[in-house]
């Protein structure tokens, strides 16, 4: 059985599909008893807090490897990561996943800061790791959503290039680089071949659906407060956000596709193919 912790979220699940689908049975962690909804043929599911070192521990019964994925800018992100590889060490499951970020070196970045030191926990430890490092996701945006407003918002530069990489196209190679030899000790930058700003992206959503889509920057307050939905969040996890949309406006972000295309052994998937892919109101 294979654990995939943070199941629950959108590369918890996209992974756990993966691995399904290839006939590995999977085990499921994440913090709330909705971990439960995922159980399934080959899907267990445990609920239990990644901080908790027993219901870690608990989780890790009989696993033979361990996707680690870190909850996006949760104030603990790194002391989850140091806890499961110590439970890992502990249990005596050598072979490890984690799912880290592109450029984690990016040191303004509080959740790229994270990864960082949580690759060099994991590098430092004895287990057979592998190192993923996906681009931002083509997932991020929800093209539906966009057709029924007929605006594309960003918190950033309609201008600013941003790379970007298919998660189903991420998660293939997790379950590849976990599931056959020669992976282990490696680290994968993953990116697909696009490189758009939120104009283009609004004029491909615009030609798919056949109607106009107007772009619009908003401010980071505004963005911050429609994430929250009327809770609160972290002060850390205000300043992750503030920090990656001030970026993203500055510099954008880039990537290289050459790994990711070794690793599938074919063309990763461009963002055309997941508009074609994901998009139900196609066409006038
Ligand atoms: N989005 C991107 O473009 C992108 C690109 C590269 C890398 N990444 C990285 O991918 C990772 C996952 O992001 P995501 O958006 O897919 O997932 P996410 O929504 O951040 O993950 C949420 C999951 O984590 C679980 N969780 C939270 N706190 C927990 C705790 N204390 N103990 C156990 N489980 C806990 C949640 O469980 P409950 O729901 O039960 O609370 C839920 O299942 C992040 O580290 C992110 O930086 C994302």
């Amino acid at each position: 059985v294979i654990l995939v912790t943070a199941a629950g979220g959108k590369t918890g699940r996209a992974v756990l599909h993966a691995l399904r689908d290839r006939g590995e049975p999977v085990r499921a962690f994440a913090r709330s008893d909705a971990v439960h909804e995922l159980r399934g043929p080959a899907v267990e599911t445990v609920a239990g807090d990644m901080l908790d070192e027993e219901a870690l521990l608990g989780a890790f019964a009989d696993i033979r490897a361990v996707v680690h994925i870190g909850p996006m800018f949760h104030p603990q992100e790194e002391a989850m990561g140091r806890a499961v590889v110590d439970a890992a060490v502990k249990a005596g499951v050598k072979r490890f996943v984690q799912f880290s970020v592109a450029h984690p070196q990016i040191d303004f970045l509080l959740n790229h800061q994270t990864k960082l030191r949580v690759e060099d926990y994991l590098v430092c430890s004895a287990l057979d790791y592998t190192i993923l490092q996906p681009m931002h996701y083509m997932q991020n945006l929800d093209p539906d959503q966009i057709v029924r407003d007929k605006v594309f918002q960003l918190p950033y530069s309609l201008d600013a290039a941003l790379s970007f990489v298919d998660l189903a196209d991420v998660a293939e190679v997790a379950a590849r680089t976990l599931l056959e030899d020669g992976h282990i000790h490696a680290t994968y930058a993953l990116c697909g071949t696009d490189r758009l700003t939120g104009r283009e992206i609004a004029k491909l959503i615009a030609e798919r659906a056949g109607l106009a889509i107007e772009g619009q920057e908003v401010s980071i307050p505004a963005f911050i407060e429609q994430v929250a939905g009327g809770g609160t969040l972290h002060p850390v996890t205000i300043d992750g956000f503030y920090r990656l949309f001030t970026y993203y406006g500055l510099h954008g972000i880039s990537g290289n596709s050459n790994v990711l295309r070794w690793l599938l052994g074919r063309e990763p998937t461009t963002f055309a193919e997941y508009l074609q892919a994901s998009m139900q109101l196609d066409g006038p």
